[in-house]
């Protein structure tokens, strides 16, 4: 099974220069059609599912017992290094269970909490999850969201690097996701990204950067980021959006007169939502090319995998 540490992925290509792309999915179909893409680009990957968008009493229920075991089911059966990434947690408790779901790295959503509150969390994550062998990213800097046309930043605060090494210290974790001018959930134009900023923070700090709110951040300033410490992509809203576009064109061809079965679930070239997991396939080799990581797989692979 190619799960290799997070730390080993992310300082592979902090060393060679290019950038992983965690791709955000939400079912069994996009899991898959990441990993398709992975393979198809002999790509390292971040595979994963995002807690944020998911109702609560689901995920508290057994809905991260259910997507850790989906995802472990999927991945043994890759032939690229990767990481199982339960991103984004409401709560401590449920990225707790993440790590006894089987994820291989897990984060909280802390961003907007007290800093006092995070630290002791986010601490305590770690003091968690590294005997386990599992790696914590937390977000220090907090980043606004693009929601119905507007940008709101009401809580938003872009990463001090000073306080974002205390944080580091503090908490012990492996990643750092940073508010430098990146958005989540933008589709409309670009994020206005603070390059020296993020320079600055990689030289405060000790792990490699992420940056979350990879659908609105500029294609143009990838190279310098990864330049500037970042060695990790997220990327979530465009992959909604381009499965969705293609589910509503072929499911627009149904007459009523069509069996529901091959065009629902059957996984068959007839399924709707086949063709939607194509068009995530697509966006992410697009991306994994322009992230660097295309061709990087062999050498992260123990031999006997190769
Ligand atoms: P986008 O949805 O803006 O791509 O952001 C995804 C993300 O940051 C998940 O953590």
């Amino acid at each position: 099974m190619p799960l290799i540490p997070l730390p080993e992925l992310l300082a592979h290509a902090r060393e060679h220069g290019y950038a992983l792309g965690y791709f955000e999915s939400w079912d069994s179909y996009s899991l898959e059609a990441v990993l398709a893409a992975a393979h198809e680009e002999r790509a390292p990957v971040i595979v994963g599912f995002g807690a944020t968008m998911l109702d609560d009493p689901w995920l508290d229920d057994r809905g991260i017992g259910f997507l850790g075991a989906m995802g472990r089911a999927f991945v043994e059966g890759s032939d690229v290094p990767l990481a199982l990434l339960l991103n984004e947690t409401h709560s401590f408790e449920q990225a707790i269970r993440g790590i006894d779901s089987g994820f291989t790295a897990v984060m909280i959503d802390s961003h907007r909490w007290p800093v006092p509150e995070a630290v002791a969390a986010v601490s305590a994550l770690v003091d968690a999850a590294h005997p386990a062998g599992v790696a914590v990213e937390a977000e220090f800097g907090s980043l606004p969201d693009f929601v119905d046309g507007q940008v709101h930043d009401g809580h938003a605060y872009l990463t001090d690097p000073d306080e974002a090494r205390a944080f580091v210290e503090e908490t012990g974790i492996d990643c750092l996701a940073v508010a430098v001018g990146n958005v989540h959930l933008l589709t409309v134009g670009t994020a206005a990204i603070d390059l020296p900023r993020l320079k600055a923070i990689d030289a405060a700090v000790s792990v490699p950067l992420a940056i979350h709110g990879g659908t609105g951040f500029p294609p143009a300033d990838v190279a310098a980021a990864i330049d500037a410490g970042v060695a990790k992509f997220n990327v979530g809203t465009r992959l909604k959006r381009v499965f969705l576009d293609a589910v509503m064109a072929n499911a627009g061809t149904w007459t009523g007169q069509e069996s529901v079965h091959d065009l629902v679930g059957s996984h068959k070239d007839t399924d709707f939502l086949v063709a939607g997991q194509a068009s995530i396939t697509s966006t992410v080799r697009e991306l994994i090319r322009l992230y660097g990581s295309s061709g990087r797989a062999e050498s992260l692979l123990p031999k006997e995998v190769t």
